[in-house]
């Protein structure tokens, strides 16, 4: 059976490779006439898991002879890759693909191509058939791995094509992966959610979970390393119920452990985390595991015991809190980030005031907050709202306020010490600093000299905003043992 799959899997591979090549032959003849490369250009909305699919997209295409192009009116192919978590991701989309009518029309050639989350709900995939015929392709979460065939047919058969496998519970290994960091790398280390958040659409457009073999993320990681990358952030919708579908066991905090022993690689970062699944053992593994990173995303979505209950959260306020305090006690210096939906239906004042106190009791260093949007097909869809639009508004402009404050003070505790910051770049906000993140995830702009992306050095923190850090370069480069560093 599994020899079978493994058939299965390298037959896929054999023939993609196969189309390729054809493809990579007419792009070089092509360019021999004309003297011109094919340019593509992908847009991605929604997690990085959307990302880490437009890397593998972006990987094919290169090998394909395609070159990446910022300038959409330039570009050959345009590839949407979209997510359908909130309705506004989704109208983003429409606004887009709206937008190239003209374009498409004065370019007939252009391929554009719609694909990701959304793709895989029907309705989504009959809207663009029916309202933005200039769309040629159209594939799915589970399509992936054949992009070049699919290429292959739009290039050769001019109509618009479809394709969307419903559910997939193979996982190919060997895809190509352009990375557009050469210092940090998104590696996926599951796929899909079981865990059906009432309100969340994830679980039927990403199917249920599938754990890649810790073999083969192993020597993913060990060939990054190879390649100079310093960071490595796991991906996965839950990364923590990581292995529950193997046979032996092995479950994350092994894989970290793994990770850990990888020379070369510097840290390891990893979301999102599911509170039901925080362990003691993984609680240890992070405290042991020097290149893990003091930083911790773990959503609570909703402060009320009633609320989480109808969200099918299967965890309690009182559980949720219980495990950041052991968590804290264990890292005392580690970071906390969450995830809160405000709004959901049947939520009163009087359970938005338990968000809130868990928003105090916990003091996140950032919190992403969200107002609640019905999803199509979720349980929550036909749930009826307690409170107003207006009134969650109210109350989401009142936790940001709140959230807000709580970032600064936290980041007001950095003034004057020194942070290891590995660098990302040149910030985009202000071209004479360069920026980069901390261990615990802050985004800190300094000034200083030829800083190139991927360097580790020490900045000296002199301003503290609620959502990042400003700062002067340390004149050493080496352990400035006489100050603290986060
Ligand atoms: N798997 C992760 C994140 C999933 S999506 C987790 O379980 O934490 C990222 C965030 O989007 C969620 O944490 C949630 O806060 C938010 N979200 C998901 N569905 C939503 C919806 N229908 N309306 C508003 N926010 C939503
Ligand atoms: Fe959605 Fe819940 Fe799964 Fe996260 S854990 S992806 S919120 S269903
Ligand atoms: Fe969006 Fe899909 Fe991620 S719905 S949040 S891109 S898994």
């Amino acid at each position: 059976m599994i020899n079978n799959k493994i058939n299965i899997e390298q037959n896929i591979l054999e023939s993609q490779n196969r189309i390729i090549s054809r493809i990579r032959n007419n792009n070089a003849v092509e360019f021999n006439n004309t003297g011109k490369n094919k340019l593509y250009h992908i847009v991605t909305y929604g997690c990085q898991l959307n990302n880490a699919d437009s890397e593998i997209l972006s990987g094919f295409l290169n090998e394909m002879g395609f070159m990446n192009t910022n300038n959409i009116n330039e570009s050959d192919l345009v590839v949407f890759n979209t997510c359908c978590v909130r309705e506004n991701a989704e109208l983003k989309l429409y606004g887009n693909i709206g937008a190239l009518k003209n374009l498409k029309k004065s370019k007939p050639e252009m391929i554009i191509a719609v694909c990701g989350c959304m793709m895989q709900q029907k309705h989504s995939v009959d809207t663009i058939k029916n309202k933005y015929k200039h769309i040629d392709l159209i594939f799915g979460t589970n399509n992936v791995h054949v992009f070049p065939e699919l290429l292959e047919k739009i290039l050769n058969e001019k109509n618009t094509i479809i394709e969307v496998i419903e559910s997939k519970s193979t996982i190919i290994e060997g895809l190509p992966v352009f990375r557009k960091d050469k210092h940090k790398a998104w590696v996926t280390i599951m796929y899909g959610c079981n865990n059906f958040c009432s309100y969340c659409i994830v679980p039927y457009v990403r199917g249920r979970e599938r754990s890649r073999k810790p073999q083969s993320i192993i020597e993913e990681v060990k060939n990054l390393a190879l390649d100079s990358y310093k960071e490595i952030t796991l991906l996965g919708q839950n990364v923590n119920s990581y292995g529950k579908d193997f046979s032996e066991p092995y479950d994350f905090a092994d894989l970290l452990q793994d990770i850990n022993n990888i020379d070369g690689i510097e840290r390891i970062r990893f979301m999102t985390s599911h509170p039901k699944d925080i362990t003691d053992k993984l609680i240890n593994t992070i405290k042991d595991c020097g290149k893990i990173c003091e930083h911790l995303h773990l959503p609570f979505q909703a402060g009320s015991n009633k609320i989480l209950k109808l969200m099918n959260r299967k965890y309690t306020k009182e559980e949720y809190l219980y495990k950041i305090e052991k968590i804290k006690k264990a890292l005392p210096d580690i970071a906390l980030t969450t995830d809160i939906i405000v709004g959901f239906p049947g939520e009163t004042e009087e359970d938005f005031e338990e968000t809130l106190d868990i928003v105090k009791k916990v003091q996140f260093d950032q919190a992403f907050t969200f107002i609640y949007s019905k999803r199509k097909g979720t349980p929550a869809f036909d749930m009826k709202d307690s409170i107003t639009k207006k009134e969650k508004h109210k109350n989401f402009d009142k936790l940001i306020e709140i959230q807000n404050e709580i970032s600064k003070k936290i980041n007001d505790t950095y003034l004057g010490k020194t942070v290891e910051v590995l660098v990302d770049g040149i910030s985009k906000n202000n071209l004479n600093r360069y920026t980069g993140r901390t261990r615990t995830g802050k985004i800190v702009n300094f000034s200083g000299e030829n800083n190139l992306p991927g360097e580790l050095v020490y900045v000296k923190v002199k301003e503290a905003y609620s959502w990042y850090l400003g700062g002067e370069l340390h004149d050493t480069k080496s352990y400035p043992d006489d100050e603290t560093v986060f």
